[in-house]
C-alpha cells in the first residue's frame, strides 16, 4: 500500500529510463494498475497485481478479479503474500483458489511461501514450506507458475536470509517439485524476496537455485530496483 499518482508516474518513468537485461515485473496497487499499464506500454516491463479474489464475478464489493486485471494489461499476479496469509487469514485453500483462478485467465501466478521466525527456530522451515506448496504442487500445471520463498521473518524489516539459508529453502521447494514432475522442477523460477535490496542481492543471485527476487522497499526507488536487476549474472 505504497505511492500515489503523481510518485507512481515519476518511479516508473526513471525506471524505463533505467538499462536491464532481465525480466522485470511491476505490481502495483491495484487501484493503479491501468495507470502503470499505460505508463509501461510498449516497454519490456511487465505488469502484475498484488492480489486478486478467486471468485470470477459478482457480489464481491471491494474486490478484483483475475479477469479485471486481466482486462487492464495484468499478465502476473502475487498469491498468497505473507501479509494477506496474516493480516487477512488467507490459508491454503483460498490462496490454491485464487492460484486457480488466476491460471484459468491465463495469467501468472506468483505463489509466496515461508515460515514465521518461530517456526525457523524451532527447524520447522522445510516442513511449513512443504505443507504450503503440498496441494498445489499436486493440481496446479507447474510450467505456468512462479514461486517466491519470502521468510516471513525477513519482509520489510532489513532482516535478509543469508544467501545459503535462502538457497538451502529454494532447493527444497525444487525437489517438491521435483518429486511431481522433474522438467518443471528444472524451468520453475524460484524468487527470493524479504529485504532483498542493492547491496545484497549480488549474492543472492549467485546462488544456484535462486532465479531472482521479489522486491518490496527497495522496489520504491528506481534506482535500487535497477541496480538489483543489474546484480544478476545471467541474461
Ligand atoms: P521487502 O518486501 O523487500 O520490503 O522486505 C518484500 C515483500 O513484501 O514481498
Amino acid at each position: 500500500m505504497n505511492g500515489n499518482w503523481v510518485e507512481n508516474r515519476d518511479l516508473m518513468l526513471e525506471l524505463l529510463a533505467l538499462p536491464s537485461h532481465v525480466d522485470r515485473v511491476v505490481c502495483p496497487p491495484s487501484v493503479y494498475l491501468a495507470q502503470v499499464a499505460e505508463l509501461i506500454s510498449g516497454s519490456d516491463i511487465q505488469l502484475g497485481a498484488q492480489d486478486v479474489d478467486w471468485h470470477e464475478a459478482g457480489a464481491f464489493t471491494g474486490e478484483i478479479s483475475a479477469a479485471m486485471a486481466a482486462d487492464v494489461g495484468v499478465s502476473y499476479v502475487i498469491v498468497g503474500h505473507s501479509e494477506r496469509r496474516a493480516l487477512y487469514g488467507e490459508g491454503n485453500e483460498v490462496c490454491l483458489r485464487k492460484t486457480e483462478a488466476v491460471l484459468k485467465k491465463g495469467l501468472i501466478p506468483i505463489f509466496c511461501v515461508g515460515e514465521t521466525k518461530a517456526e525457523r527456530d524451532s527447524d520447522e522451515t522445510n516442513r511449513v514450506i512443504a505443507a504450503q506448496l503440498a496441494e498445489l504442487i499436486e493440481m496446479v500445471p507447474l510450467d505456468r507458475l512462479m514461486i517466491a520463498y519470502e521468510p516471513v521473518w525477513a519482509i520489510g524489516t532489513g532482516e535478509v536470509a543469508t544467501p545459503q539459508q535462502a538457497d538451502n529453502v529454494h532447493k527444497h521447494i525444487r525437489q517438491l517439485v521435483a518429486a511431481k514432475d522433474k522438467d518443471a522442477a528444472e524451468r520453475i523460477q524460484i524468487l527470493y524476496g524479504g529485504s532483498v535490496n542493492a547491496g545484497n542481492a549480488a549474492g543472492l543471485f549467485a546462488m544456484p537455485d535462486i532465479d531472482g527476487a521479489l522486491v518490496g522497499g527497495a522496489s520504491l526507488k528506481a534506482k535500487d530496483f535497477s541496480s538489483i536487476c543489474c546484480a544478476t549474472t545471467e541474461e
